[in-house]
């Protein structure tokens, strides 16, 4: 009896020191832990496609992803669709393979699906025609063209072994903008010293010496990319930039900018008061209650102005959705 009363107190004693209080883990901890199980995605390199007919059709689109402005420019040797010098890879860095740099890596599994601004079911074709006639201000390519079938076999490419539950770094990193407003003024301040080196005093960025495109891309003005296209919502533009320039220093791992100085240089760029860009003549997100809370112009379904939905703060905007059960869309 005394035996096994000393091996219950034992296993009493033992089982105390085992338990640890459970760690209630927030939101943000639970996605932390979960993202960092996830692996980085690599997208397939291009030396390893074969000559045969889907390999010289998926190079040709990397070529036109590149040399976009080449090829489909206003001067364009096979066709002059875009209105401006620009190149797919001036944002989709690394010609769409970037991680966190607006990559293809999952867009060809997501197509076809509900775009907003359209108010309808896009395909990944009708969704490249989107850049083309915005940012590029341009007339969208012909569906059955060798150009648009070049341009989604070679996003297919890039994501063909990309699976959503393993990987990760897919599109963009997204700047936490809780409790935080931007600031064009400080912007100003923040361009001066992290952006004009390349951009130019402008924005209007620099030719490359043929004149066939950018060595740096412009950010504002006739030639840069349009009103309402996605780089010109300020949350948008500031996770692109955080994490991205300046060019070839910054990366996910090795952000420059902190969320604020994003936040405040993205509004610098994007101010419609400040700065002058293309227009785009069609409708926009003819469905209200879809349209982002980060877009520059109203009708909202909420009551906030439009400086408040350009620049935020955007957490009330937010609260207004959450708490009428409707989705907050970005
Ligand atoms: C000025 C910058 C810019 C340029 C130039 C540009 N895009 Fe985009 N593109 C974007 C942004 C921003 C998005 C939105 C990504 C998002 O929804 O988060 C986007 C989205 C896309 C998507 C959808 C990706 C997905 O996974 O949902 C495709 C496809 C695409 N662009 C193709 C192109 C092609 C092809 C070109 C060249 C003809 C091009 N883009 C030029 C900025 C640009
Ligand atoms: C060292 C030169 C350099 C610096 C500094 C730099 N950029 Fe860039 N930026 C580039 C280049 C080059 C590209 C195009 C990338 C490509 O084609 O591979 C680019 C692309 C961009 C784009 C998308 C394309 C466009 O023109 O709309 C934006 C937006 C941008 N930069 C913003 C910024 C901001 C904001 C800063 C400062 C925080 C900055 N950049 C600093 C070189 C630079």
């Amino acid at each position: 009896m005394k035996n096994l009363i000393a091996i219950l107190v034992l296993i009493i004693l033992y089982t105390a020191c085992e338990y640890k209080p459970p760690v209630i883990k927030s939101d943000s901890q639970k996605k932390d832990s979960l993202v960092s199980e996830l692996e980085m995605y690599k997208a397939p390199d291009s030396s390893s496609l074969k000559n045969d007919d889907w390999g010289k059709m998926v190079k040709y689109g990397l070529l036109l992803v590149k040399n976009t402005a080449y090829y489909i420019g206003p001067d364009g040797i096979v066709g002059k669709n875009l209105r401006n010098k620009m190149n797919c890879t001036n944002c989709h860095l690394e010609n769409g393979t970037k991680p966190f740099g607006l990559n293809f890596f999952n867009s060809h599994k997501t197509y076809p699906q509900y775009r907003a601004r359209e108010n309808k079911i896009l395909t990944m074709a009708d969704r490249v025609n989107n850049c083309v006639e915005r940012p590029h201000n341009g007339i969208a390519l012909k569906l059955e063209s060798k150009e648009m079938t070049a341009i989604v076999s070679y996003i297919k490419w890039i994501g063909e072994n990309y699976d959503a539950s393993k990987h990760q770094g897919y599109s963009l990193k997204y700047v936490e903008y809780k409790n935080l407003k931007a600031d064009p003024k400080n912007g100003a301040l923040v361009y001066e010293t992290h952006c004009k080196s390349c951009h130019m005093t402008d924005g209007e960025g620099k030719m490359n010496l043929e004149n066939v495109t950018y060595t740096y891309p412009p950010l504002w003005g006739k030639k840069a990319y349009m009103e309402g296209s996605s780089m010109h919502r300020v949350i948008k533009a500031a996770s692109f930039i955080k994490y991205n320039m300046p060019n070839l220093k910054t990366n996910f791992e090795k952000p420059t900018l902190t969320d604020q100085e994003a936040l405040d240089v993205a509004a610098f760029i994007n101010d419609g008061s400040i700065h002058e860009r293309p227009k785009f003549k069609g409708i926009s997100y003819p469905n209200i209650h879809t349209k982002p809370i980060d877009y520059f112009q109203g009708p909202y379904e909420d009551g906030f102005a439009e400086a408040q939905h350009t620049f935020g703060p955007w957490d009330e905007i937010e609260k207004f959705y959450i708490d009428g059960g409707l989705k907050v869309h970005k």
